[in-house]
């Protein structure tokens, strides 16, 4: 696997066939493997990026506890079929007098888009760049964050991106959970309760999710269903110091 850290050195990788893009922040997991073997059943070459995007974090604290460890991504992309990592810095994304962003509407009103002002206008432009930089065939996108697969698949169709969207359904831990980069930061507590939320799920129905978490005493920022790349059940809540985020579609 080839570590690829600048803007020139992406735009120069040699490429023929079909090429897929994993857009990452790190912390790879298992949520990310099902990603890559995607990625790497579909394309002849499979590059995997992994740029922690400041903007897209309202909150300072979120953005300084999210974990970071390049050299544990390297091993782990390399040994889930990542031809190409590419890890930029942030100032190779965002150098200065950066000024243009993708301000999606649509898909990112409501949800998200409320309790995380400029989050999706962050989330889009970096997605943007990405596939102008790689320019892949298809980028792979995880069901979990279904609000993001709605808001990059709008922007791909609205500024004509020359890309196939692909998303992979969400993997959970055997107790349910949705795996997420922020899991680790759940107390074993914290992670009994964090369960509450495949449980409310389950029943389909807003109603009675919220009745759900209620009895496990886990406050959500909202439980909605929406038209998320189709009709969805959608939930976030805090727990603990943890912000989780899943979904099912209806
Ligand atoms: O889902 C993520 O990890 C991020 O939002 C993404 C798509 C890599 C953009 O920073």
């Amino acid at each position: 696997m080839k570590l690829v850290t600048t803007i020139p050195a992406m735009r120069a990788v040699q490429r023929s066939g079909s090429v897929g893009l994993v857009p990452t922040m790190g912390a790879l997991h298992e949520g990310h493997a099902a990603l890559f073997r995607a990625a790497r059943t579909d394309c002849d070459l499979v590059v995997a990026s992994v740029f922690v995007n400041a903007p897209q974090f309202g909150d300072g604290a979120d953005l300084a506890a999210y974990p970071r460890d390049l050299e544990r991504d390297e091993a782990f992309a390399a040994e889930h079929g990542v031809d190409v990592l590419f890890a930029p810095s942030a100032e190779e994304m965002y150098p200065p007098r950066f000024a243009t962003w993708v301000d999606p509407a649509g898909a990112a009103i409501g949800l998200e888009g409320e309790h995380r002002p400029g989050h999706f206008r962050a989330v889009a432009t970096v997605c943007v760049k990405l596939f102008n930089l790689v320019r892949p065939d298809r980028a792979y996108f995880g069901r979990k964050d279904a609000q993001q697969v709605a808001v990059v698949k709008q922007a791909v169709r609205d500024l004509d991106l020359p890309l196939e969207i692909v998303v992979v359904p969400t993997v959970r831990d055997k107790d349910g959970l949705a795996l997420s980069s922020r899991n680790a930061r759940l107390s074993a507590a914290e992670r009994e309760r964090a369960l509450a939320i495949p449980r409310a799920l389950e029943t389909r129905d807003p109603d009675r999710a919220r009745a759900v978490l209620a009895a496990a005493g886990v406050e959500p920022d909202y439980v909605a269903v929406a038209d998320l790349d189709g009709p969805t059940l959608a939930i976030a809540a805090r727990v603990g110091e943890t912000r989780l985020i899943d979904n099912v579609e209806l």
